[in-house]
């Protein structure tokens, strides 16, 4: 199966040496290509900047800012059978981006921020019709949220953390996860993000299976 993975966090240029982002690794998204690829899938990576390495076999597509990923993924979406949106895309940038470096001379700055575009939100509404599996970052209401989020984007799977609890999710090497599909919901309990993903492999190719024996 061909699989699209968005990893990593997004870089919103403020000036020309600074910018707004998150503290997301990039690590869920990589062990996914990992797994998919080593179960003999075709992997395309589009990602934002990590300290990670590429994993063999993966097709990779290096970007920074949220417009940049948007880009990325609707150009070849198309071309494959599951699209997974675990990058932490930024929501916000600054409206504008100063030419020169700001220098400090106000004692408060303001940043006017607009909305960034939604990847994984657009992707039903431009004609993706393969499977689609979202994730869920939140620090409350997690099945709430996650029930939301696979309504409004359109998904056949949320995968779901509770990033307010230490030791798993953004920036950490483990993670729980609550996966939320449109019959339920079911744990993976805590274990390595590469163990989860080398787990989610099976779980989202029948989720893909599915969906190409429905009519369209
Ligand atoms: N996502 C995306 N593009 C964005 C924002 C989010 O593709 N501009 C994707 C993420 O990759 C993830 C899912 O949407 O798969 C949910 O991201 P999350 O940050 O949890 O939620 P938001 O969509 O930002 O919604 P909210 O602000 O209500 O939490």
């Amino acid at each position: 199966m061909k699989i699209l993975i968005t990893a990593g966090p997004t870089r919103e240029a403020i000036d020309p040496v600074r910018f707004l982002s998150n503290r997301s690794s990039g690590r869920m998204g990589y062990a996914l290509a990992h797994a998919f690829a080593h179960a003999q899938h075709q992997v395309l990576l589009i990602s934002g900047p990590t300290a990670l390495e590429v994993p063999d076999h993966v097709d990779f597509i290096p970007i920074e800012s949220a417009e940049e990923m948007f880009v990325a993924t609707c150009q070849v979406c198309s071309r494959y059978d599951v699209v997974i949106c675990c990058a932490a895309v930024s929501d916000y940038r600054p409206v504008q981006c100063a030419t020169q470096k700001i220098k400090k001379n106000a004692v408060t700055l303001s940043l006017e921020l607009e909305r960034t575009p939604d990847v994984l939100g657009s992707l039903r509404s431009r004609g993706f019709t393969g499977a689609l599996i979202g994730f869920a970052a939140e620090t409350q209401d997690l099945e709430l949220q996650a029930r939301r989020k696979l309504d409004e984007k359109g998904c056949d799977l949320i995968i779901a953390n509770d990033v307010s609890q230490p030791g798993v999710g953004f920036d950490s090497e483990d993670n729980e996860l609550l996966l939320v599909d449109p019959l339920g919901s079911i744990v993976l309990p805590r274990a390595t993000k590469s163990q989860l993903a080398h787990q989610l492999v099976p779980i989202i190719c029948d989720i893909a299976f599915q969906r190409q024996r429905m009519p369209e």
